[in-house]
């Protein structure tokens, strides 16, 4: 299995999350975001000649009150450079083997690129309400709800996960080998 960026001749047809919006976004919208707009990278994980999952990233910036408390410390109050995870997807009839976990693991390292090369505090992500409990379980933060906004208000939740925590977790699994 591969993780590279996605490329103009690469066959997203097939591909199947599950979840139609995703699903929808890469076979219609991820080329030619990529390609023609510029506004983000998709990269796909390919196994046999195939597409098996996809994180489609863009950087982005916050301002200190889109960061959970803890996160605010110490920090300046103006706009802050982050990694976007705008997207992240694995086909079907590959869930559950540690695809999710690889692709994120990916993006994680881009970050810590982004944080070497360009500045990049950490990562957020606007998940879905089935996969808060996925990016919780590698340690992302929800961003506690702006005033007015209700809990009940169905949507997504944006999480953030530190530049601290993204090292630390890297740090981790290169010393285990893993
Ligand atoms: C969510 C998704 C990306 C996870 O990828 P995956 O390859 O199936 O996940 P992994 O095999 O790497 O799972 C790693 C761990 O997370 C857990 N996990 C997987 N999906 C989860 C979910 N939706 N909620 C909570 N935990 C989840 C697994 O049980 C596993 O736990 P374990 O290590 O204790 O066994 C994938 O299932 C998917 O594409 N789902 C549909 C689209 C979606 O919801 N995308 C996220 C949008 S924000």
């Amino acid at each position: 299995m591969e993780i590279r960026a996605l490329r103009a001749g690469d066959d997203r047809s097939r591909f199947q999350s599950g979840d139609p919006d995703l699903d929808r976004f890469f076979h219609k919208f991820a080329g030619q975001n990529q390609f023609k707009h510029y506004v983000g990278v998709t990269y796909v994980a390919v196994a046999d000649g195939r597409i098996v999952g996809f994180a489609t990233i863009a950087p982005g910036h916050v301002e200190i009150e889109g960061l959970p408390a803890a996160a605010r410390k110490r920090l300046p109050r103006y706009p802050l450079p982050v990694l976007r995870l705008a997207r992240l997807a694995v086909d079907q009839s590959a869930q559950g083997q540690g695809l999710g976990t690889q692709l994120l693991r990916f993006v994680l390292q881009l970050a810590m690129r982004m944080a070497n090369d360009y500045g990049c505090i950490g990562v957020v992500v606007d998940a879905k309400a089935d996969a808060v409990d996925f990016y919780a379980k590698y340690g992302f933060i929800p961003v506690e709800a702006v005033e007015g906004q209700s809990d009940a208000r169905p949507g997504p939740t944006p999480m953030f996960l530190s530049m601290h925590a993204i090292e630390a977790a890297l740090r981790t699994r290169d010393s285990t080998g893993g």
